[in-house]
């Protein structure tokens, strides 16, 4: 038997970080969406537990990357009570370390495809569980769609949005690495009081009305700033995806990858042939969302 299943990188329309807590994170107000880039994850039955990448961005793979597969795999056998058997092969279409949680989707995805092939027939309540344990992301590259993530990001609560977002995603040479996006936010914040975070009403009725512009309007990333202190080239790529006539435009996530709204599907062509001519970025996807988990 050989399970397949596709999971979706994300990008976070909002992101609103509070202060760092004492154990090393921040509480998040945001806004996850799941668009239409996804690796996908093949489990077949094994004598131990293989994990193996493959697909164009394999070879950035960190090995804490395949880790993170490989625990995954673990973590729902200990939970399940059954050995971790299985050849796990992880084909990566979703840039690494790029603020598009690909390393959470591969996570989501043998979560997903070790429960079928055990026929563990874990519920989504159960398996949320074990994804929270293996990083803040990963419960929502298993849900999919949109949702607002509140706590480390892990809590989430599904929403709907009323219209298919076009979006193109810039795509940066080099990753980031997240921990140290953090570390710059709470240094540009040095002294400064900062608040709780919240999502706000604005985005959520743009998302329901399903009105791109009012959607682009509310854009906010409190990591941009940082993300940009890290990679000062940054600040062109959201320039150039202005210049292109993006409705709007945010680094995703803790960067670099940039990601530009469009009117729809004819915008979006135009907007991703002026960015890649733009030369301010290394690769150009057009992605649609809300995007599903699943086969
Ligand atoms: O949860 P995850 O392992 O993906 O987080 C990676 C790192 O990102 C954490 O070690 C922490 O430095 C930072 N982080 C954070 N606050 C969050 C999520 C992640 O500070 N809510």
């Amino acid at each position: 038997m050989q399970v397949i299943t596709r999971v979706p990188a994300k990008i976070n329309p909002v992101l609103s970080v509070g202060p760092a807590r004492r154990d090393g994170y921040h509480d998040l107000a945001t806004v996850f969406h799941a668009v239409s880039l996804y690796d996908e994850v093949r489990a077949r039955a094994g004598d131990d537990l293989t994990v193996t990448m493959s697909g164009p961005y394999a070879g950035g793979v960190p090995s804490d990357a395949t880790n993170l597969a490989t625990r995954a795999a673990r973590a729902l056998a200990k939970r399940a009570g059954v050995p971790a058997k299985a050849r796990v092969d992880v084909h990566k279409a979703i840039p690494v370390a790029a603020g598009l949680a690909g390393g959470s989707a591969d996570a989501a995805g043998v979560l997903r495809a070790c429960d079928a092939l055990w026929e563990l027939g874990a519920s989504d309540t159960e398996l949320a569980t074990v994804a929270a344990t293996l990083g803040s992301d990963v419960p929502f590259a298993l849900a999919g769609g949109t949702a607002v993530g509140t706590g480390r990001g892990e809590r989430l609560r599904g929403i709907t949005v009323g219209t298919t977002l076009h979006w193109v995603l810039a795509v940066a040479s080099r990753g980031l690495s997240t921990p140290d996006v953090y570390r710059r936010l709470d240094e540009l914040r040095s002294g400064v009081s900062v608040p709780e975070p919240a999502v706000g009403e604005a985005i959520l009725t743009a998302l329901a009305g399903g009105d791109p512009g009012a959607v682009a309007a509310s854009l906010r990333n409190d990591m941009q700033e940082a993300a940009v202190a890290l990679r000062p080239e940054l600040a062109d790529t959201l320039r150039a995806g202005r210049e292109a006539g993006a409705l709007g435009g945010i680094v995703s996530g803790s960067g670099p990858t940039c990601a530009f709204l469009a009117r729809d599907g004819e915008h979006s062509g135009e907007l991703a042939a002026r960015l890649d001519a733009s030369g301010t970025c290394a690769q150009v996807l057009q992605v649609t969302g809300p995007a599903r988990t699943g086969d």
